[in-house]
């Protein structure tokens, strides 16, 4: 279950270039986190159903830095990880003998720099309104840094030299000295990104890789073949996705009958591709596509994409700026990298052969054979998820907005809440209900957000109310990124999910959890291995 920022993927990420000016940026962003906390959750993350109380009460006994920090999710994080991937570019960029660039991006390194220090200074927390900006700008710029450099493949080489300078400088970070020693020992999201550009660095050395994939893509009639086992992920977290799909692999009584659909982004879509045309999984089937190539997801058919349109909105989030006319609006937003997050409204259209799909979010493990979800009886629902209404506060009231009529007038406001996570889709129910309409419907309700703020979760339960099949909990045991989780529910769990801050595969992941995951990551992997994983 997750709930990104903006209710939109993470515009960027993680580049960690320079040490130095990690800190008073870590430091400086906090503030800005706790200040949007206390705005109510305006900007949400991970649709953790599991979330919000769970925020609440750790505004309450206060909020540890550390933690927030190493949120992968967070806007705080958001801003400094712009920071870090654009000096990236600029090193890139001055290469490239690209100085205008160069200077376009110092420029806008330094506004963010300033929004960020001038709160450090008076100690007060930004406005949502001037971190939106920069945020915005700055996801304007790395785009275009995208656009120029991320699929050539010289460009990937020199990243390469610039990684192997910044593993020696992580050999020689002096944890201990750092206030935030925490924060400095967070390697994992740095070998990540190293991960990410090797792979993609071997996708294009290597010939054979992509001969490999090709070959592997023959099995077309796997993918449509709606006597097998079908799930998705829409994710761009290579290690995470291959945890999700060997898992499976592993507890699956018959793989051969597994078919995985991946779904990523461009940036990552060649180092997905490397990484499982270069392992195998017990004999699992592996598509990966990447949403850019969704000729459908387009501002004439997706509300969210239209509504980034209406005058009201490009004026909040591009008032002042001098855009490049020629970039499609869906990506100039910085808000289009959720896509991956939203895709899970449009399953049918992504899979306009199938009939049934489990969707899995890429923070779980799978420990049991699956295929029992297959033949479950939804009793003409569309959903089949685990309830959370056991735990207090997940009823609709609180993901919804009860003085709105609209919302009063249609949904209980007692009903059980319900988890993304493990979802069983039954797809032919779906279109003959035309679900799609209805999440359309609520969407383009809820332009002015008075139903809902941001977030994939509440959308979901206003969609599939009355459409959900409650399954037996054992299915999909939820908790493990935030909270103790009674260890018979975990040992009979079919899915265990990792939602919440505490992933698995940082620093600060729960540590008496983290084997559940670890032991499905081949740490023996070279590549694995060159990246600093351990
Ligand atoms: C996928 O791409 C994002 C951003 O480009 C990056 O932060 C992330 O580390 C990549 N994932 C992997 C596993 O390489
Ligand atoms: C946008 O999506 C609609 C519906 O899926 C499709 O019919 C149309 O051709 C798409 N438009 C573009 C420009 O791709
Ligand atoms: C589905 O719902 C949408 C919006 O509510 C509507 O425009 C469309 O005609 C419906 N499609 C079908 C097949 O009923
Ligand atoms: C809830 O809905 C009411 C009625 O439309 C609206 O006035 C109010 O601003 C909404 N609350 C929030 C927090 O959006
Ligand atoms: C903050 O979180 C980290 C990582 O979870 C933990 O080790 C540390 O003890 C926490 N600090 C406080 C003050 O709670
Ligand atoms: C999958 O998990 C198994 C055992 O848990 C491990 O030995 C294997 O290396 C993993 N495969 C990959 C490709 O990570």
């Amino acid at each position: 279950m997750r709930r990104r920022p903006s209710e939109f993927r993470r515009p960027v990420r993680r580049r960690l270039f320079s040490n130095l000016l990690w800190w008073p940026l870590c430091a400086v962003a906090v503030l800005l986190f706790i200040y949007i906390l206390s705005k109510g959750s305006q900007i949400e993350s991970r649709p953790a159903l599991s979330r919000r109380s769970y925020r609440h009460e750790r505004i309450m006994e206060g909020l540890n830095v550390t933690e927030e920090m190493l949120n992968p999710n967070s806007v705080a994080r958001q801003l400094s990880d712009q920071v870090s991937l654009a000096k990236a570019f600029v090193v890139i960029a001055k290469e490239s003998n690209n100085l205008q660039f160069a200077w376009e991006l110092s420029a806008q390194i330094r506004n963010s720099q300033i929004l960020l220090s001038n709160a450090a200074i008076r100690r007060a927390p930004l406005t949502v309104g001037e971190s939106e900006a920069s945020i915005r700008d700055m996801a304007i710029l790395l785009y275009q840094a995208q656009q120029f450099h991320y699929d050539s493949a010289t460009m990937i080489m020199r990243l390469k030299a610039k990684i192997q300078g910044l593993e020696e400088q992580m050999s020689s970070v002096n944890e201990k000295s750092s206030k935030y020693g925490q924060i400095a020992a967070e390697e994992v999201p740095k070998s990540l990104y190293c991960l990410g550009v090797r792979l993609t660095t071997e996708w294009f050395r290597d010939s054979s890789l992509q001969r490999k994939f090709k070959e592997r893509k023959q099995m077309d009639m796997k993918l449509k073949d709606n006597n097998l086992y079908h799930f998705c992920v829409f994710s761009d977290n290579i290690l995470a996705t291959s945890v999700v799909v060997n898992s499976t692999a592993l507890s699956s009584r018959s793989p051969e009958k597994v078919v995985f659909h991946l779904v990523t982004d461009e940036i990552n879509y060649s180092a997905m591709k490397a990484w499982f045309s270069m392992n195998s999984f017990c004999g699992v089937t592996v598509e990966v596509q990447k949403f850019e190539d969704f000729t459908w997801l387009n501002a004439s058919y997706v509300p969210v994409l239209k509504q980034l349109q209406d005058s009201e909105t490009q004026n909040y989030y591009f008032s002042g700026s001098n855009v490049d006319a020629r970039t499609p609006i869906k990506f100039r937003n910085p808000k289009y990298l959720s896509m991956l997050n939203h895709l899970r409204f449009y399953i049918p259209e992504v899979f306009p052969e199938l009939k049934k799909v489990v969707f899995l979010d890429d923070d779980i493990v799978v420990q049991k054979d699956l295929s029992g979800l297959f033949s479950l009886d939804l009793n003409g629902n569309v959903n089949g998820a685990v309830e959370t209404c056991m735990e207090t506060f997940h009823r609709y009231h609180k993901y919804l907005n009860y003085s709105h009529p609209l919302i009063r007038a249609h949904f209980d406001p007692d009903a059980c809440g319900w988890a993304f996570g493990m979802n069983v889709f039954d797809l032919v129910e779906w279109r003959k209900r035309n679900v799609t309409g209805i999440y359309h419907y609520w969407q383009e309700k809820n332009v002015d957000r008075t139903l809902w703020k941001l977030g994939t979760l509440p959308p979901g339960l206003l969609t599939f109310y009355g459409l959900t099949q409650p399954l037996d909990p054992s299915w999909h045991v939820l908790g493990l990124g935030y909270t103790n989780v009674d260890h018979q529910l975990i040992e009979k769990g079919a899915v265990l999910h990792f939602n919440g801050n505490s992933k698995p595969w940082l620093k600060i992941g729960i540590e008496k959890y983290k084997p559940l995951w670890e032991k499905y990551v081949d740490y023996s992997h070279p590549l694995l291995q060159s990246c600093n994983f351990h």
